[in-house]
């Protein structure tokens, strides 16, 4: 079977092709093509994504990406002229197609949704609608070219040894979900304000880093702990004492100064699963703020930056290890999932690794490779394929597919 794959919920507009063969225990994905088009320059004048240029981008990218992917797996043999607009009534090049009608932005969403219909209709193929979430679940198991398996069970859902934690990381989701049951999603903790990559984005965007902000704050981070040879403060640490007033030491002349900083860890303490950042965030705000008055040209020292850097990664990163160490021991998870755009995070990868041993037992860590752990069509494939066979090839009507802005797990 082969599916074509769309995500548009965000500022990539992304189109895959796999073919995927299903055997008893596992099912064979072989990629076919895999093209993205990110907007990141078109956003980096407004510190973010502008949802209205992110729309028009992706209008004017999907029949671009579609003639490319068809063109990379030769499928476009089966159109004449390869011209997306004399497909009508010509064979389909694939047997169903994929799209995210949920969560993002709800007129990006949109445009995906519309072009894959249109394809539906044309092709007189099922269009599977994918959460978006799902997809960055099930993406650790995806590679973004090549071959790939993924293990099932009989009814056709995903093998893994359950409970399963993901800890969902990116943009705009920070949450933790326990699955009991393959494929089936329990929200147990969330950010109540922003979501752990937005903090990274605004943190940087403060520090006039460019945008997206995560990579940058993260490089920035990397390179002071490597030359402090600084350790996180680990987990077990956590419990202490902390002040949560952001503190900066030093006279007047920047580059003989020692510069310390603490920042705040909110709801470290709380006895639920929820997160925030915006405390986090305003923290840092406040201290650039007080170093200005001191006459600190921070966003021209890059000590002083560096020492934000690392200490809000250690913050950020630190809040997410504590409660998903709890969750784990809590549920007595077996399986943990790290996904999304903020799972590429190395120090968040190296805090993660060290949870493998616990409780007596140890836990399979899954993360996505570095390709697939921001926005990507693959792992909307891939849901869509597991949750067509889940389903056994009931898909709903055409016209119920709606973009859904707000859509949870
Ligand atoms: O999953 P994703 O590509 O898009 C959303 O669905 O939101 O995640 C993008 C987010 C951005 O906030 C970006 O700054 C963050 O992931 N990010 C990182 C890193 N790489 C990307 N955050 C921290 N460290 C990184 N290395
Ligand atoms: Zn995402």
């Amino acid at each position: 079977m082969k599916i074509l794959s769309i995500e548009t919920s965000c500022d990539d507009t992304c189109i895959s092709i796999f073919e995927v063969k299903r055997g008893a225990t596992n099912a064979s994905f072989t990629v076919l093509a895999n093209s993205s088009n990110s907007q990141i320059k078109i956003h980096i004048p407004y510190g973010g994504v502008y949802p209205a240029l992110a729309k028009r981008e992706h209008t004017k990218n999907l029949p671009i990406l579609l003639e490319k992917v068809l063109r990379e797996s030769k499928l476009d043999k089966m159109l004449t002229n390869s011209a997306i607009a004399k497909s009508v009534n010509m064979k389909s090049p694939v047997d169903a197609i994929a799209v995210t009608y949920g969560p993002g932005l709800e007129m990006c969403l949109w445009e995906g949704i519309s072009f894959s219909k249109e394809l539906a209709k044309e092709w007189n193929v099922p269009l599977i609608p994918v959460n978006h979430m799902e997809g960055h679940v099930l993406s650790v198991f995806g590679k973004h070219k090549g071959k790939f398996s993924i293990p099932l069970q009989k009814g056709g859902q995903v093998k893994l040894k359950t409970p399963i934690l993901s800890l969902l990381v990116s943009g705009g989701h920070t949450q933790l979900v326990i699955t009991k049951k393959s494929m089936d999603y329990e929200i147990i903790g969330e950010t109540l304000d922003d979501a752990v990559g937005e903090a990274f984005d605004k943190v940087a965007r403060m520090l006039d880093l460019p945008y997206p902000g995560g990579p940058q704050i993260s490089k920035l981070a990397e390179e002071e702990r490597v030359k402090e040879n600084q350790s996180l403060r680990g987990v077990s640490q956590a419990d202490g004492p902390r002040s949560s007033a952001p503190r900066a030491r030093g006279d007047s002349d920047p580059e003989k100064i020692s510069f310390s900083v603490t920042l705040p860890r909110p709801m470290l303490h709380s006895k639920n699963f929820d997160f925030s950042f915006s405390g986090l965030k305003t923290a840092v705000l406040y201290l650039i703020r007080d170093l200005n008055k001191k006459n600190l040209d921070i966003l021209h020292n890059d000590k002083i930056k560096k020492a934000i850097a690392l200490e809000f990664e250690n913050a950020a990163i630190e809040c997410l290890i504590y409660k998903t160490k709890k969750a784990i021991e809590k549920y007595k998870v077996n399986t943990l999932i790290v996904a999304g755009g903020v799972a590429a995070n190395k120090h968040l990868r190296n805090e993660l690794k060290k949870l493998e041993k616990l409780s007596g037992h140890k836990i399979k860590i899954l993360f996505p490779t570095l390709e697939l752990s921001g926005d990507n069509s693959l792992m909307i494939g891939i849901a869509g394929y597991l949750n067509y066979i889940k389903n056994k090839g009931k898909v709903p009507k055409l016209d119920s597919v709606k973009a859904t802005g707000n859509l949870r797990l």
